[in-house]
């Protein structure tokens, strides 16, 4: 039976016991781990959030004791009290943090009991995904998930000394609010009061913190919640968390240096990595020619090169065609791996890169006897030699070349980059490669809407020496917008914002917005702006993804305590679910799902 504490007290935590407790009597509580029955002895594995301590006891020597220490069973929840002694040298446990000593147990009472838990709370057993997040609080108790957790509340705690030391006012916005413009679909909540009417949860606080500059906030942050109803992916989900900044009176280069200082503190405080500042600098164009991305994944190399005229007149039509409709034919090179893919590997890169819409993969092995390739039958040896030669390609190397329109060819080899590099184990662990990306484009045409929208959003301002062009190749016009890229991951984005009514007018007749448009979204911004807006620009990092790559995870699942799945429900709650009709009618919502309760 569970009993009260009844006045007992915790005088130290499991994992913090060591040497220099040994000779003192302590009280630890915490979860059993596991219990072994020895020759008599009885061991235990004691846990709580700061590791694993062992308790002993002699069954001879207490016959009560005992009894009471063989009802114990896996995950009970124990107040043992004892002396702390040392273990004889060859008892000594290397992997445990208190594996010098032992608690030699006096009583124990049991605080709780357990059932059987539906998997063993061990970081060494692998468990099946939907039972994890059924089970979560379980899972939250191994010592992998704490130390993510403890990671997330430290990360968080250093970002607000840091952010207040440079003048920063922490304020909260709405939850309950009107859509905001970071173009994913909205999470809305219906009015009960204002019948027909709905909140939409924000998708970030960009409209708010940008009226909080006007009101002469001058420099304000918000560990943000946002909710964006996309498809999931490892690094997104549908309710994240950003780590939310604006400024006034600033430029790029202003904010780029306090979310370096930021960084860098984080990443000294946290993991004891010495971030490298200024980090360097790549234009978005030079992001897409090299590495086809606008992420790029800097600890590698491996980078993409454009052979379009060498291949503009061969015999390969595929390749002649993809330039002629204004395309591109680029290579990347995969060093000394042509013993390494067998044919059915490159089969399969192929199949990988069509998930990525290119049609093919064509690929040339370069060999001390000449070339064996996909494509033999159109080349010749002297062409195949101009390719490996602009590409820089030795015996052993494969060229792997796609073709098609550029956005095609940039995602398929952006990928198939990353892809081999992980099969070939090519990325170093444990290092960590920052990169700004700038002279992002302000616009991009779709095709779907027919029209431009904002690449970041319609507040980021235009570069000054685009302006003129934006009444005459919209297209070309480049934005003051910035990502910090780590590691291949999109850690967080900004810009500076347009200030200037004439401007905003004008990027919003690029992006066809009718008047009536401008006021029903964005009215109160727009009139905000009349009242005296200083220049103004920020950024939000990711704050999952940062501690997601803090911690080493590659999920932010395990960095988030009670995340989504990947068809955004939560399997603990349920949630989403359905509702009383008696809801449902207050709110003057009726259904047209099948799914009813
Ligand atoms: P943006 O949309 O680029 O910018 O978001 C900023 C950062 O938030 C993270 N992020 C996500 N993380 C997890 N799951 C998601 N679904 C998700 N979506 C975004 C990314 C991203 O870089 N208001 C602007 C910022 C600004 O201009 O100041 C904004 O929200 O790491
Ligand atoms: P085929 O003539 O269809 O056998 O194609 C010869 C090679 O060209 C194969 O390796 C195909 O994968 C490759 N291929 C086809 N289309 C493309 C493309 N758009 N880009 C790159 N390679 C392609």
């Amino acid at each position: 039976m569970a009993e009260v504490l009844n006045g007992l007290k915790r005088t130290a935590l499991c994992g913090e016991l060591t040497k220099e407790n040994i000779g003192s009597t302590q009280t630890v509580m915490g979860w059993v781990q596991r219990r072994r029955d020895l020759g008599g002895l009885t061991f235990m594995w004691l846990r709580d959030r700061s590791g694993i301590v062992q308790a002993v006891w002699d069954g001879n020597k207490n016959k009560e004791l005992f009894d009471r220490i063989q009802q114990v069973r896996s995950e009970y929840v124990l107040a043992v009290t004892g002396l702390v002694i040392a273990r004889t040298p060859e008892n000594v446990n290397k992997d445990l943090k208190t594996g010098e000593i032992e608690i030699e147990v006096t009583d124990v009472l049991i605080l709780s009991e357990s059932a059987v838990t539906p998997f063993e709370v061990n970081d060494s057993v692998s468990v099946n995904e939907a039972l994890r997040f059924k089970y979560r609080y379980l899972d939250l108790r191994r010592p992998s998930m704490q130390h993510n957790f403890i990671m997330r509340s430290k990360v968080a705690n250093i970002t607000r000394n840091y952010l207040d030391e440079n003048g920063f006012l922490e304020v909260e916005t709405p939850m309950l609010t009107k859509s905001t413009p970071e173009g994913a679909r909205d999470y809305l909540v219906p009015s009960r009061v204002q019948p027909g009417t709905f909140f939409a949860l924000p998708q970030s606080p960009q409209l708010f913190k940008q009226l909080l500059m006007v009101s002469g906030f001058d420099r304000y942050f918000q560990i943000a919640r946002c909710f964006r109803d996309e498809d999931l992916r490892a690094d997104r989900q549908p309710e994240f968390t950003q780590i939310d900044m604006e400024l006034s009176f600033v430029e790029e280069n202003d904010v780029m240096a306090i979310t370096e200082g930021l960084l860098k503190r984080v990443f000294k405080e946290t993991l004891n990595v010495d971030v490298q500042t200024p980090i360097r600098r790549m234009k978005y164009k030079d992001a897409m020619e090299n590495y086809g991305s606008d992420k790029p994944d800097l600890r590698f190399n491996m980078e993409l090169k454009n052979i379009s005229h060498l291949v503009q007149d061969c015999k390969f039509g595929v390749f002649t065609d993809a330039i002629k409709n204004g395309g591109s034919v680029r290579a990347i090179v995969s060093e000394n791996s042509s013993d390494k893919f067998s044919r059915k590997d490159i089969d399969s890169l192929q199949e990988y890169i069509k998930t990525y819409r290119a049609k093919g993969l064509v690929w040339i092995i370069k060999t001390e006897e000449g070339y064996r390739s996909s494509v033999n039958k159109f080349f010749t040896e002297e062409e195949f030699n101009k390719i490996a030669d602009f590409v820089g390609a030795k015996n052993g190397d494969i060229i792997f070349i796609v073709a098609d329109k550029n956005n095609v060819v940039f995602d398929a080899l952006g990928q198939l980059r990353q892809e081999i590099a992980r099969r070939l184990n090519l990325i170093p662990k444990n290092s960590f490669e920052f990169v700004w990306v700038t002279e992002f484009p302000l616009l991009e045409y779709s095709e779907e809407e027919n029209r431009f929208v904002a690449v970041h959003h319609p507040f980021t301002s235009p570069m000054d020496e685009d302006l003129a062009i934006l009444d005459t190749d919209p297209g070309k016009a480049r934005a003051k917008a910035y990502d910090i890229v780590l590691n291949g991951y999109e850690l967080g984005g900004g810009s500076i914002r347009i200030h200037s009514s004439e401007i905003q007018n004008k990027m919003f007749n690029l992006l066809g917005f009718k008047d009536e448009d401008i006021m029903e979204r964005f009215g109160f911004l727009v009139e905000a702006f009349k009242y005296g807006a200083p220049p103004h620009g920020g950024l939000a990092l990711g704050f999952d993804r940062l501690v997601m790559l803090l911690a080493g995870a590659d999920n932010i699942k395990d960095v988030i305590a009670f995340p989504k799945m990947q068809n955004a429900s939560c399997l603990l709650t349920g949630a989403p679910d359905v509702v009383e009709q008696k809801q449902m009618d207050e709110l003057f919502i009726k259904s047209t799902a099948t799914k009813q309760l």
